[in-house]
């Protein structure tokens, strides 16, 4: 048994995330952490909301609410999305955690007794529209680097690259519009990235196996230049974690707080500090994940998220725990995703195009969404949501696959041998032959998942429901039973077995409509297939089961065609 730790990147908390925020990180997450639970392993697996920096204030003050509540609500609303979607986190923190500030301080306070950090007297943009400072997304402009136009202060979404407000060409602010911007001395720290340049590149280095999605990102901003400048990690705001040496002031820098870059990533520990709080566990408790002199030098992390944040959790997040001298964990294994579009376009919040998570699950159950995401996650390259292909996904994958074996199943048998499973003959060399073709494909489900290689891992999985319909197709018990109940049953026993296998083999990507199955052939316990054959005759002559309801609705055509309407966007 293995001890596995695994974050999600946190979501902003300006708002309602859309499927394409969902699909980089939450959900492949969660995947992930029910495998590793089902293989037996001890999974901590954390998120929390990102509740700092600009987009807070300017999501607040649009919504006309002081800041804090604004988090405060929002974070509910996401925690309850987060359920809708059955994300089974072990906590679901905020980084305006008190957890999380005194950490946040405290490991500034480390770099600075390590001479990591540097005071800079630095130049700020100023707005006099606004009457105030506009860092990172305050202002917008076009990127020095490829030219977007609506490039950000802290970094351009088209080419990922970090920048500094006053990098941007024609910049403008991100409240007034106003361009009449001045530029103004004002007085910050800065991580001395450059100085822990070796230490980092030995560290990617010695990383076997990254995708390669997530090591070039690293080794570009490591090696081209400027990627590993020193950054500044405080900002003239009101909201965040107020900098601090430790527990001690830190002089001149009085009215300024941490860069949301700064503490967002430190929540990944105090959300587990949270967690062991809420539970009425000591320090010890989830020291033991994230110090390697408490017990955590055997635990495997592994980090989820979209590929902008990749600079972020292999440069700077582990020069902050690096730089601070104390032995913290760092991740083993960054699993990076690149965007969902949707119909050929960018999800847009602005423009209301695209699916929100409160949107889908008022349209359709997590696990209709959850398959089509996880089964066309953009892992090797960008993936197009279309309401064709989702529904496509829906009725041929959930509902003509899956669900018409199960359903098909359950009610020959009721019809037959009434609810309970059928004494009958021995399995022969169909069951044999079906078994053998599982357990090759299960071999590559399970490697995939280890992988996470999650898009592979629902192909794989789909494969193995379709062996079953096969399997059952070929053998017909409806016509043997003519001539031979006992070997009809002899089937319908086997493809019971079967769909106890798919609802123990499907929960990491469709969770309710496993525990549906589990629940219909009375078999809540089962555990992981190790033994396939065993598990194969699992269900015993005699035991009872009940049919279910229909497992997934097919989506019609007009239905279809009414979303794509109603989410057509402006
Ligand atoms: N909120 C960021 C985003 O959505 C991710 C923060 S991840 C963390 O891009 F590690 F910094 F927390
Ligand atoms: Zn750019």
């Amino acid at each position: 048994m293995a001890r596995i730790l695994i974050t999600s990147a946190l979501p902003y908390i300006n708002g309602i995330k859309h499927l394409g925020n969902l699909v980089g990180s939450q959900l492949p997450s969660d995947a992930y952490a029910r495998y590793m639970r089902a293989r037996g392993h001890e999974v901590m697996f954390i998120c929390a909301t990102d509740e700092h920096g600009t987009p807070a204030e300017l999501a607040a003050g649009k919504a006309g609410v002081p800041v804090a509540e604004y988090c405060a609500d929002m974070w509910q609303v996401q925690k309850d999305l987060a359920e809708g979607f059955r994300l089974s986190f072990d906590f679901f923190g905020r980084s305006s955690s008190k957890r999380n500030r005194e950490l946040t301080q405290h490991l500034a306070g480390k770099l600075a007794d390590a001479g990591l950090i540097e005071e800079v007297s630095e130049k700020q943009v100023y707005s006099r529209a606004d009457a105030r400072y506009l860092p990172d997304r305050y202002i917008e402009g076009t990127c020095p680097n490829c030219g977007s136009e609506n490039a950000r202060g802290d970094q351009c979404e088209n080419c990922t690259k970090q920048l500094n407000p006053t990098d941007l060409i024609n910049p403008r602010s991100a409240i007034s519009g106003s361009t009449e911007l001045e530029v103004r001395e004002t007085k910050h720290l800065y991580l001395r990235q450059s100085a822990m340049r070796e230490r980092l590149d030995k560290w990617i280095d010695s990383q076997k196996g990254w995708p390669l999605l997530t090591t070039s990102i690293a080794k570009k901003w490591l090696h081209d230049g400027d990627g590993l400048r020193d950054r500044g990690i405080t900002r003239d705001l009101d909201w965040g974690v107020p900098v601090k040496r430790g527990s001690e002031e830190w002089p001149g820098m009085e009215g300024k707080v941490f860069y949301v870059w700064f503490d967002a990533p430190i929540e990944y520990i105090a959300a587990t500090a949270e967690w062991a709080d809420a539970n009425g566990q000591d320090d010890a408790s989830w020291q033991r994940w994230w110090r390697e002199d408490k017990g955590a030098l055997d635990v495997h992390y592994v980090q989820f998220m979209g590929k902008d944040n990749v600079p972020f959790h292999t440069l700077s997040f582990p020069a902050t725990l690096m730089g601070s001298g104390e032995p913290w964990k760092l991740v083993d294994f960054i699993k990076s995703y690149n965007w969902l579009t949707y119909e050929g376009g960018k999800f847009s919040t602005s423009a209301g195009r695209g699916i929100f998570m409160d949107q889908a699950l008022d349209i359709l159950p997590s696990d209709y969404w959850r398959w089509w995401l996880l089964s066309n996650a953009p892992e090797s390259s960008d993936s197009n949501f279309t309401w064709e292909s989702f529904q496509g996904g829906v009725n041929k994958d959930l509902a003509d696959v899956l669900g018409n074996f199960v359903s098909r199943v359950t009610k020959f048998c009721r019809s037959k041998f009434g609810e309970q499973v059928p004494e009958g003959g021995e399995y022969g060399a169909a069951e044999a032959k079906v078994t053998a073709e599982i357990a090759k494909r299960l071999t590559i489900y399970q490697d995939n998942m280890q992988a996470i290689e999650l898009r592979k891992a629902a192909a794989d999985l789909r494969a193995i429901w379709v062996m079953g319909n096969e399997y059952l197709q070929t053998a017909a018990p409806w016509s043997i039973y003519k001539q031979s109940p006992e070997d009809a049953a002899a089937i319908v026993r086997f493809a019971l077995n079967l769909i106890r296998l798919y609802g123990v083999l499907s929960a990491p990507f469709i969770p309710d409509a496993a525990k549906a199955i589990l629940t219909a052939v009375n078999a809540e316990g089962a555990g992981w297939p190790d033994d396939l054959d065993l598990a194969l005759s699992a269900l015993p002559p005699g035991h009872a089961f009940t049919t279910p309801d229909v497992l997934f609705a097919k989506l019609s055509d007009e239905r279809r065609e009414e979303l794509e309407a109603q989410f057509a966007g402006e």
